[in-house]
């Protein structure tokens, strides 16, 4: 028996004697307020055991994490349409890189990096009457949680300053891979990114993805097939220019955000979900890497 509860307690007294906890992200103006201090661990197991250990209850914002859930909501809907759009390989590029979006004509490399994500925002406008209401819905049901919301004051923070985002969204509009207008795409990401939430809620919403589509209440969301699909681009792409880093270091799909969160998960056994706001130079959670690095050494179980 592993026990998880002892490792993670002695993961979080690591983290706070650590000096080196990275920087906070600032180029969203709204997240340079989050203390470097913070930190928080959850795990919740297959048998919906949970084991929790510092700030684990506070919410942050989750910013790209965000970008899972959008992809399974779309591929929910709309099913393998959605390739032709966007494509399946890591950039070994940072998030918001945008000279290969030129150079493969307006086709991102996958739907983590910023371009693959707004694209995948435009195919959600299409298909919904309200996306951010609905998205929110999907959310709330997904984790049985009906507490969590959008932040406006990230979302709008963003608005104002996300120029390289404009960028990627023009470019994509200029070779007819948005079909909506580039306004009210981005406004619908900005919000999708400006989601908080807590450990506990994003272990229970990425429950889905360790448990072949099925949420914690029995309700299945995507196929297994949908679900094997979605975890390779974790673990492909998941943290871009450091997705094999990650692999290497840690070996779970997982996914990370820049409010510095990240999310991982072992296929039918649990999912984690670690907050550090503190980033390293590729803009992955520092101290929050190094945490499931020591997780999935001493229990010595990834997927490899
Ligand atoms: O579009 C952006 O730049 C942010 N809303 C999200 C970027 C992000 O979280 C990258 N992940 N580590």
């Amino acid at each position: 028996m592993i026990d998880y509860q002892s490792i993670i307690d002695t993961i979080v007294t690591h983290s706070k004697e650590a000096t080196n906890r990275g920087i906070v992200a600032s180029y969203i103006p709204e997240l340079a307020n989050v203390s470097s201090q913070k930190f928080g661990i959850y795990i919740l197991d297959a048998n919906k055991k949970s084991y929790s250990s510092g700030e684990a209850l506070e919410g942050f914002s989750i910013q790209s994490i965000s970008k899972v859930l959008t992809l399974a909501f779309s591929f929910g809907l709309v099913g393998d349409e959605l390739w032709k759009r966007v494509d399946v390989e890591p950039s070994g590029d940072p998030f918001n890189h945008l000279s290969l979006l030129e150079q493969e004509n307006g086709i991102p490399r996958n739907p983590f990096i910023n371009a693959g994500a707004i694209v995948i925002a435009d195919i959600l406008l299409s298909r919904l009457k309200k996306p951010k209401e609905e998205f929110l819905s999907f959310i709330q049901e997904l984790t049985n949680d009906s507490s969590i919301r959008y932040n406006e004051k990230v979302a709008l923070s963003e608005k104002r300053t996300g120029y390289k985002n404009y960028a990627a969204a023009s470019l994509l509009k200029s070779y007819g891979n948005l079909h909506n207008d580039v306004e009210s795409v981005l406004d619908f990401y900005f919000y999708q990114c400006s989601l908080e939430m807590n450990c506990q809620q994003l272990t229970s919403a990425f429950y889905i993805f360790m448990n072949h589509g099925k949420c914690q209440r029995g309700k299945i969301y995507l196929t297994t097939n949908q679900v094997k699909r979605i975890n390779a681009l974790m673990l492909t792409c998941g943290f871009y220019d450091e997705a094999g880093e990650f692999a290497f270091e840690v070996g779970l799909p997982g996914k990370s955000g820049v409010g510095g969160g990240i999310v991982a998960l072992l296929p039918n056994t649990y999912c984690v979900a670690t907050w550090s706001p503190g980033l390293n130079a590729k803009g992955n959670s520092k101290l929050g890497m190094a945490a499931l690095e020591e997780l999935t050494t001493k229990t010595g179980h990834s997927i490899f």
